[in-house]
């Protein structure tokens, strides 16, 4: 469990907090999903969860923060490996620069934790076959694509079997294909009840996975719940979020009178084309086209 105290945190250069007054508890096997413009202090909420911010970065904490009962103002980041993974939004920051195959990069932390030869051989064939990284399994780490060294730290976290998983915007340089073998193996964590807080600045990966939205503004939480609410606040704007284009489209019917008026706005594709057709269906019967 992560649990955060009227916490805040000014950088030692910064002129106003990064983070501010945040309380958050965030239960075992939830997944979280925490969006905001950019600087509005996703990296930083990130860094804090796992250990890296203040310890790493510097930086003076007001309030607690907690993850599974340790104060992190107390714990060191290396104490925290095996229980919190950190995927880094650039991942060519997270590469260890000691192991020279993709094989090896995935089985550093393991060695380092001192898991024996046989269980380090199945979690890592097994985290490769899932992302999609079998194939590459003997390259150099430097001599992989962007995206494909986005799966490799995402896959480094994932050996570990940590009980929080935290993602800065894990997909940012991965198309579509590896997006969703990323967001497959949010299925499986959330089967193992791992705890997962995704930082992202675009909402349809949100929409889709997560069970709770929060929304960071200038270092706040300015808004937290499920993602249907969430996401179709129509404060999103002015906290700097671009609202989804199908939450817009059914709004602007709304609007017109086209959209059922106890149906809530979509945040989904799928949600959005029943509620047109829905909308179509019942203009139809009432002889309006
Ligand atoms: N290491 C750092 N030192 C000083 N200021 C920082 C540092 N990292 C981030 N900041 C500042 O903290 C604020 C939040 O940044 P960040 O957490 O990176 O936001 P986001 O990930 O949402 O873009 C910004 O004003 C940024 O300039
Ligand atoms: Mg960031």
């Amino acid at each position: 469990m992560i649990e955060f105290r009227n916490f805040s945190l000014t950088y030692p250069t910064g002129s106003r907090p990064a983070l501010r007054e945040i309380d958050l508890v965030v239960p075992r096997g939830q997944i979280c999903a925490v969006v905001g413009a950019e600087g509005a202090g996703k990296t930083t909420l990130a860094g804090v969860i796992s250990g890296v911010v203040p310890h790493m970065t510097g930086g003076d904490p007001t309030g607690s923060a907690r993850v599974g009962g340790r104060l992190l103002a107390k714990t060191q980041p290396s104490e925290l490996v095996g229980e919190v993974g950190l995927v880094m939004q650039n991942p060519f920051n997270q590469l260890s620069g000691a192991r020279f195959s993709l094989r090896e990069e995935l089985a550093f932390g393991l060695e380092n934790l001192g898991v024996n030869r046989a269980e380090m051989i199945r979690r890592v064939e097994a985290v490769m076959a899932d992302l999609g990284l079998t194939a590459l399994a003997s390259l150099s780490p430097y001599e992989i694509s962007g995206g494909q060294q986005q799966l490799l730290a995402i896959g480094s976290a994932l050996v570990m079997r940590p009980a929080v998983m935290v993602l800065d915007e894990p997909t940012s340089q991965l198309d579509a294909v590896g997006a969703g073998l990323v967001f497959d193996t949010l299925e499986t964590l959330r089967a193992r009840g791992v705890t997962v807080v995704l930082f992202e600045h675009r909402l349809e990966r949100p929409a889709r996975y997560a069970d709770r939205v929060l929304v960071l503004g200038e270092g706040r939480i300015v808004a937290d719940g499920p993602p249907t609410d969430v996401l179709t606040d129509p404060r999103l704007a002015e906290w700097g979020v671009a609202p989804l284009r199908y939450t817009t489209a059914a709004r602007r019917a709304a609007e017109r009178g086209l959209w059922e008026a106890d149906r809530p706005l979509p945040v989904t594709l799928e949600a959005a084309a029943d509620g047109f057709a829905a909308a179509l269906k019942s203009a139809r019967t009432a002889g309006g086209l």
